[in-house]
C-alpha cells in the first residue's frame, strides 16, 4: 500500500486528521521563520538561526501534530450541545411569539371523537416496543381512532438523523420527539411513541413537554438475556464484538422506570396480550371507550 493510500484512508476515517496536518505545516512555516529571525537577532549570524530552524523543523512538526491530536480527544472548554442550544433559546425567546390559532385542541378532539394522548413505550432494544406499537396502532385504526406511531428507528432516519447514541444526543433525541408527540396530541391525534429512552431524566422531561396528564408511561420489560437471544437486528452481536459503541444494555445503561403507569412483561406475554393490556388500561380509566365496535366520545374539559 502506498503512503498516499494510507493518508487517503486516514482522511476518510477522520477528516480532522487532514486539518491537523495542514495546521502543522502552516504553523511550522510561521514558527520556523520566527526561530530563524530570533537566532539571527540574538547571535548576529543568520546561519545559526537557519540551523536551529532547520533542526526543529521535524521535531516540532511531530510534537505539534501529536499535541493537536491529543487535544482533539479532550472535551475541556468545548461548549456542549445543550449549552449552545440554551444560548440560542435565550436569544430567540425575545423575538418569538406563540400563536394559539382559532381551533383549540379540545375542538379537534371533539371532531375526532377521541381524547388525544401519548402512550410512551420505553424499554431495551428488542424488548418488543415496535411490535406492540404496531399492534396497538392497528387496533386504534380498526376501531375508528386516529393514531400514529412515532418510533426511534424511523425518526433517527429522518428528523433526528444528525443524532448519535451518546447520552447528550439521546437526550436531544427524546426532547425533539416529545415536542413532536405534543404537536400530534395538539392536533387531536393519539400517539404511540416507541423509544428506548433509557434515562429517567429524559423521560421525565418528555412527560413535561407533552403534558404530564397526556402521557401514559409504559415499560416494555424484557430481560437483557431475552433481548440478546431475540437480537432481531443483530445489534447485540455487533455490540458484544465491540463493533457498535454505546449500545443500551451493553456499554450504555438503561434506567428502569420506577413507577410506570403500565408494566408489560414481554418475556412471558405475546404482543397481542400486551396490546390488549394497554387497551384494557385505557378503557378502565375511560380514556377510550368502545362499545360494540362503535366509538363513544370520552372528552373531559
Ligand atoms: S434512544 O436511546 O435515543 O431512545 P431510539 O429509540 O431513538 O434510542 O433508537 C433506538 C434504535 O436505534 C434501536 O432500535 C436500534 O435499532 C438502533 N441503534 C443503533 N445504535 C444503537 C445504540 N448504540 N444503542 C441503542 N440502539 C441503537
Amino acid at each position: 500500500m502506498m503512503i498516499t493510500d494510507i493518508f487517503i484512508r486516514l482522511f476518510e476515517k477522520d477528516p480532522t486528521v487532514k486539518r491537523h496536518l495542514l495546521k502543522t505545516v502552516s504553523w511550522r512555516i510561521v514558527g520556523s521563520i520566527d526561530t530563524v529571525l530570533l537566532g539571527w537577532l540574538i547571535t548576529g549570524k543568520i546561519g545559526v538561526g537557519a540551523k536551529i530552524g532547520g533542526l526543529e523543523l521535524f521535531t516540532k512538526m511531530v510534537l505539534y501534530f501529536l499535541h493537536e491530536r491529543a487535544w482533539h480527544r479532550i472535551n475541556f472548554g468545548i461548549p456542549t450541545r445543550n449549552k449552545i442550544a440554551e444560548k440560542v433559546r435565550q436569544a430567540n425567546a425575545l423575538n418569538l411569539f406563540k400563536h394559539t390559532g382559532k381551533v383549540s385542541r379540545l375542538q379537534r378532539e371533539e371532531k375526532n371523537r377521541q381524547k388525544a394522548f401519548t402512550i410512551w413505550l420505553t424499554g431495551l432494544s428488542a424488548s418488543g416496543k415496535s411490535s406492540i406499537a404496531e399492534e396497538l396502532d392497528k387496533w386504534f385504526f380498526e376501531n375508528g381512532y386516529s393514531s400514529y406511531v412515532i418510533d426511534g428507528d424511523n425518526t433517527r432516519l429522518g428528523i433526528n438523523s444528525d443524532l448519535s447514541f451518546t447520552k447528550e444526543d439521546r437526550s436531544e433525541n427524546i426532547r425533539r420527539v416529545a415536542e413532536i408527540c405534543k404537536l400530534f396530541n395538539d392536533s387531536g391525534t393519539i400517539v404511540i411513541a416507541s423509544f428506548i429512552s433509557p434515562f429517567e431524566e429524559d423521560r421525565n422531561r418528555a412527560a413535561t413537554i407533552i403534558g404530564i396528564d397526556s402521557v401514559i408511561e409504559t415499560f416494555v420489560d424484557a430481560s437483557l438475556e431475552t433481548c440478546k437471544v431475540r437480537d432481531v437486528k443483530g445489534l447485540y452481536k455487533l455490540a458484544a464484538e465491540g463493533k457498535l459503541k454505546n449500545f443500551t444494555g451493553v456499554d450504555s445503561p438503561y434506567e428502569r422506570p420506577s413507577a410506570p403507569a403500565i408494566h408489560l412483561h414481554t418475556d412471558s406475554k405475546s404482543v397481542k396480550k400486551c396490546a390488549d393490556e394497554i387497551i384494557g388500561y385505557l378503557k378502565s380509566r375511560a380514556i377510550i371507550s368502545v362499545s360494540s365496535g362503535m366509538l363513544i366520545p370520552e372528552i373531559s374539559e
